[in-house]
């Protein structure tokens, strides 16, 4: 493995990151979208794509049900698995980043470990942890795919929240209660924090910038 690597050279693109996020008009940023299973991140990460689409901004989102069955196919439920399942997509992100995409991300990683290990991968900067607050009772109630109550039953082993760990995140750029507000706040919440830290324009400014084009 070494050997190999060694015997790789990075090449460098004349088309930068930098060139593509000026072509674009927005900045690449990793929305991190973390909670329990039914918190409510792959609704609330798709309808921030949406709004930002509108906005005119180029997105992506990455969803763990989707993603597990195709680049992290294969890969488990136990702490390893999940570790791997977060490396291989932050790894995945940060080449979204470089094509100067917003990348949204959807899944549980219940392990802060793991989200600092890819926030120190794609560079802090980059990488704004929204936390989907909803508790454990709510989610349960829910139980849109059945899995609470067969974790419950004993039929599923490592399930957040009631066999395995959940660690909240200690200082989120955003803590959205998905459970209590109603969805298009949440994503006005969202989508107001990236305006203010500069990642997209507000709308008045877009709507100009767009008509110039
Ligand atoms: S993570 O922990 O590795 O981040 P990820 O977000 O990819 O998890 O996948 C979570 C989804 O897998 C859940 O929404 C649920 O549908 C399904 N799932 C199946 N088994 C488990 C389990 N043991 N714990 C949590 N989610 C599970």
């Amino acid at each position: 493995m070494e050997t190999m690597n060694k015997e790789i050279v990075w090449h460098h693109a004349s088309v930068t990151r930098k060139r593509r996020e000026r072509l674009n008009g927005h900045r690449a940023v990793n929305i991190w979208f973390t909670g329990l299973s039914g918190s409510g991140k792959s609704t609330l990460a798709h309808a921030v794509e949406e709004r930002l689409h509108q906005h005119g901004c180029r997105t992506f989102v990455f969803d763990g049900d989707n993603v597990r069955h195709g680049l992290c196919a294969g890969l488990g439920f136990g702490a390893e698995d999940r570790s791997e399942n977060i490396r291989r997509v932050g790894e995945m992100v940060k080449l979204f980043l470089e094509a100067g995409v917003i990348a949204l991300t959807a899944f549980i990683s219940p392990f802060r470990r793991d989200r600092e290990r890819v926030k120190a991968l794609v560079g802090a900067e980059h990488f704004l942890e929204i936390y989907c607050r909803c508790p454990l009772e709510v989610c349960e109630r829910r139980d849109v795919k059945g899995l609470y109550a067969k974790a419950r039953a004993g039929l599923i082993q490592n399930y957040t929240g009631i066999s395995s760990p959940y660690e909240e995140p200690v200082d989120p750029a955003l803590c959205v209660e998905t459970w209590s507000s109603p969805i298009d706040d949440c994503v006005e919440q969202v989508f107001l924090l990236l305006v203010e830290k500069g990642i997209i324009s507000p709308p008045a400014l877009r709507e100009r910038d767009m008509a110039m084009r």
